[in-house]
C-alpha cells in the first residue's frame, strides 16, 4: 500500500510517499527556518502563510519524485495533532480536499507517533514492543510502544522540552534560532567539564525530566560573567550544557528501561539528531546488552515520510477519518483518532 504523508505542524511543509510503512519512494521538504530565524523563533502566523504557499508544490514534488500521480496512491495521511493550530489546519484541509477529490481514505496521524515511526524507515526489522525516548522542540516523553497504535507514556518533562531547552540556552550563548543543531556542533569542540552544571531530577518520579532550572543556571552563568567583564568559552559552555541535558535524558530513559525490562530502545524527534545523545545511548545499550535504534539524520526532524509510515499502521488499525476531521493543538500520544469508516469519503464524492 502506498501512503502519501503530509506534515505541516510547525515550520516544515513536507510530503512523502512510503510503501507499506517502510520503503520511502519520495520525501519532499520545504523549510521555513531561514525566515523564522529573523525573529528568533517560529512566528505562527508566518508559518501558516508559508504552508499555504508551499503545500501544493511540495505534494506535487513528492508525487513526481515517486514517479506517480494520485491514482498511484492508496491513502492520504496527515499530521492533525499536536502542533501550531494555524499550521496544522493547512495540512489537514489540504489532505481532506485531496482525499475527497481523489476518493482515497484519509488517515489522521499524531505528530509524536510519526516521529517514533521514523525508526521504521531506518530499521526495516524493528517492530513493537520497544521503549522510545521522544525528544522534540515541544515534547519530551518516555513512551512504551506496545504496538504500532497502542502507546503508553511512562515519563515526561515537567517544564521545558529538550529541544526548547537547547534552543533557549543556545540563544543565551548568542547562537541563532534554532540553536539546538548549532549548539551540538559547537559542543563537539568544547570541554564538557569546564562549567559545573546540575543534573536536576524530579522527586519521586524517576522517569520525569525538568530542564528549566538547568537552562536558568546556564543563563545566570553567562550574565554573571558579563557583569564581571569576563567572557566564557562558548564551546566549553555548549559542551558542558549538552552533557548535562544528555545525562538527565539518559538517566531517566535507562531507569525506565531497567524497570520495564525493555530489550529494545529507540529515540525519536528533532533532538534525536543530537550527536552526544546518539553516542551515549549507543554506548550504554551496548554495555547493557540492549538493542539501540535511532532514525537516520534526515528523518529526525519533521518530514512527510514518518507521517506516511505511521499512517500505514493507523490505516491497518482502522483509524481513518471523514470530512469532520479537525486539527488539534494538543493531544495525548496514547489517544487514537476516532474510527470513522474509510469509505466515508468515497460515499461523499
Ligand atoms: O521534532 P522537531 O523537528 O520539531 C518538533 O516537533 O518540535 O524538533 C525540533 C527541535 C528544535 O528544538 C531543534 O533545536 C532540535 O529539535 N534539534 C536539536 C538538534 N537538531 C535539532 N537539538 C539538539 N541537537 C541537535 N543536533
Ligand atoms: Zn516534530
Amino acid at each position: 500500500m502506498r501512503v502519501l504523508g503530509i506534515e505541516s505542524s510547525c515550520d516544515e511543509t513536507a510530503a512523502a510517499i512510503v510503501e507499506d510503512g517502510r520503503a520511502v519512494l519520495s520525501n519532499a521538504v520545504a523549510s521555513q527556518v531561514e525566515e523564522h530565524k529573523l525573529y528568533g523563533g517560529v512566528v505562527p502566523e508566518i508559518a501558516s502563510r508559508r504552508h499555504c504557499e508551499a503545500i501544493c508544490g511540495v505534494v506535487r514534488q513528492a508525487l513526481d519524485d515517486a514517479g506517480t500521480d494520485l491514482d498511484g496512491i492508496d491513502t492520504v495521511a496527515v499530521t492533525s495533532a499536536p502542533g501550531l493550530i494555524g499550521a496544522l489546519l493547512v495540512g489537514v484541509n489540504f489532505a481532506k480536499g485531496l482525499a475527497l477529490s481523489a476518493g482515497k481514505p484519509l488517515v489522521p496521524v499524531h505528530h509524536l507517533r510519526a516521529h517514533i515511526a521514523a525508526n521504521y524507515l531506518t530499521f526495516p526489522e524493528l517492530e513493537p514492543p520497544f521503549l522510545c525516548l521522544v525528544v522534540s522542540g515541544g515534547h519530551t516523553h518516555i513512551v512504551q510502544v506496545e504496538s504500532y497504535t497502542q502507546l503508553r507514556v511512562l515519563g515526561r518533562t515537567r517544564d521545558d522540552a529538550a529541544g526548547e531547552a537547547f534552543d533557549k540556552a543556545a540563544r543565551a550563548m548568542g547562537i541563532p534560532y534554532p540553536g539546538g543543531v548549532e549548539l551540538d556542533k559547537i559542543a563537539e569542540t568544547g570541554n564538557d567539564k569546564a562549567c559545573r552544571l546540575p543534573r536536576p531530577s524530579v522527586d519521586g518520579a524517576p522517569y520525569d525530566f525538568s530542564f528549566s532550572g538547568l537552562k536558568t543556571n546556564v543563563i545566570n552563568l553567562i550574565h554573571n560573567a558579563s557583569q564581571r567583564g569576563e567572557t566564557l568559552s562558548v564551546p566549553d559552555l555548549a559542551a558542558s550544557y549538552r552533557k548535562a541535558v544528555v545525562d538527565c535524558l539518559t538517566r531517566g530513559f535507562l531507569a525506565a528501561a531497567k524497570d520495564t525490562g525493555a530489550k529494545k530502545l529507540a529515540i525519536a524527534g528533532g533532538v534525536s539528531a543530537n550527536l552526544l545523545l546518539r553516542r551515549t545511548l549507543e554506548h550504554e545499550c551496548a554495555r547493557l546488552g540492549l538493542s539501540f535504534y535511532c532514525p537516520e539524520l534526515r528523518y529526525c526532524g519533521d518530514n512527510g515520510a514518518m507521517v506516511a509510515s505511521q499512517g500505514f499502521y493507523e490505516f491497518q488499525a482502522g483509524n481513518t477519518a471523514g470530512p469532520e476531521l479537525n486539527a488539534r493543538p494538543e493531544m495525548p500520544v496514547e489517544l487514537s483518532f476516532s474510527c470513522e469508516p474509510a469509505a466515508a469519503f468515497k460515499r461523499n464524492r
